[in-house]
């Protein structure tokens, strides 16, 4: 079976004041009418394809990530995580765990529970494929093509020929390149990785094993000596602290020869920051996107979201306001990257 794991352990800080430390973005309304997080189980619902999904997070959101997965009217299997490790050890539990679940053999189809996919035909094409390649003992990326040099994906070099499903040798990962390079690799065709991955279980654990091997030592010991309590699955907290916290990127996907990429022809954000959020959405005619009780007279360009008090602007270009019952930001929607310096500078002043 195909076995969807969710990564739901994430921060979110570029989306402050909506995503917080207590309530990250995964598990917020941003587009549409449901979480991302139950946007991204949707897309795996099918019973057909996809085995109940497994879904990795921090034991802070453990009645967030079943209570949204139940309002969907689906049935999930959570691991929890005692402390923040990144995405390496977080995978490498849930490959061991969906092993033990689903057998040795298991594919894994592991997906970020914070991204905007806008073609979901053309994504579960993408993973129909991934699916052929990840068959043959490939870990597969789904490459997306970039539109411009940013510096916060990891960036892959298709390889040639193809293989099953279409897919290419990966001939060189690299994960959030600085500016000049980011722009060189923009210009010689890589594609940034979209974060989502298609593995056996087992190559993902042979991979890790001869980059990490003190990561999947102290993780394995973690999921040995988990507990169940109250139907989660709880990893020990005494073995999953000494795995060195590190992305699965870093850990793994920069060394590995035994990864692919598929071409993803939908439509991907990571919604990393509001601005991103605005791109997205369609908007009126003088390009505004609004959500929740918001009015504006005369103004362009710009984003407002609020989730209590209405907010009014007038003559505005390029604006955006986020409000939230306690905190409101005002910023040039070209400035969306800075809140994360933003949430750094208020975290030492208060
Ligand atoms: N369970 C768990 N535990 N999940 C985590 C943890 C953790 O400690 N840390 C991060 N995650 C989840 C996040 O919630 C997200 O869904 C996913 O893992 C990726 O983590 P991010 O922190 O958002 O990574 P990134 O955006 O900087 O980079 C990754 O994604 C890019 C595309 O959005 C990389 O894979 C890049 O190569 C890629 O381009
Ligand atoms: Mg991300």
């Amino acid at each position: 079976p195909i076995v969807p794991v969710i990564l739901a352990g994430g921060s979110g800080t570029r989306l402050w004041p909506v995503s917080r430390d207590s309530l990250p973005k995964q598990f917020q309304v941003l587009t549409g009418s449901h979480t991302l997080y139950q946007q991204t189980l949707q897309r795996v619902a099918d019973p057909s394809l996809f085995a109940a999904p497994l879904v990795l997070t921090h034991e802070d959101f453990r009645f967030f990530a079943r209570r949204q997965a139940a309002e969907i009217g689906m049935e999930v299997t959570v691991a929890l995580e005692p402390m923040r490790r990144d995405s390496g050890p977080a995978l490498i539990a849930a490959a061991l765990i969906a092993q033990k679940l689903h057998g040795e053999d298991c594919l894994v189809l592991a997906l970020a529970a914070d991204h905007v996919v806008l073609d979901e035909p053309l994504f579960l094409d993408a993973c129909r494929a991934g699916a052929q390649a990840a068959a043959e003992g490939q870990i597969v990326t789904f490459g997306i093509t970039p539109t411009e040099p940013s510096t916060a994906y990891g960036y892959i070099r298709p390889g040639s020929p193809a293989g099953a499903g279409g897919a290419r040798p990966v001939a060189a990962f690299v994960e959030k390149p600085d500016l000049a390079t980011a722009t060189r690799y923009v210009a010689e065709g890589y594609l940034w990785n979209s974060g989502n991955f298609f593995f056996p279980a087992s190559v993902l654990l042979e991979e890790a094993t001869r980059f990490e091997p003190d990561m999947v030592a102290a993780v394995r010991a973690a999921v040995e000596t988990a507990i169940e309590d109250l139907g989660f699955i709880k990893l020990d907290a005494g073995a999953f602290a000494t795995a060195p916290a590190k992305s699965i990127d870093y850990a793994v996907m920069e060394h590995t020869r035994r990864a692919a990429v598929v071409e993803g022809r939908f439509r991907w954000s990571d919604v990393g920051s509001w601005d991103a959020l605005h791109d997205l959405a369609e908007g009126d005619e003088a390009g505004n996107v609004t959500r929740g009780p918001v009015t504006l007279l005369d103004s362009r360009n710009s984003y407002f979201h609020s989730e209590g008090p209405l907010v009014a602007g007038i003559g505005l270009d390029n604006l955006s306001v986020i409000a939230t019952e306690d905190a409101v930001l005002v910023m040039p929607i070209d400035r969306a990257q800075d809140v994360k310096g933003l949430v750094a500078q208020l975290k030492t002043e208060r």
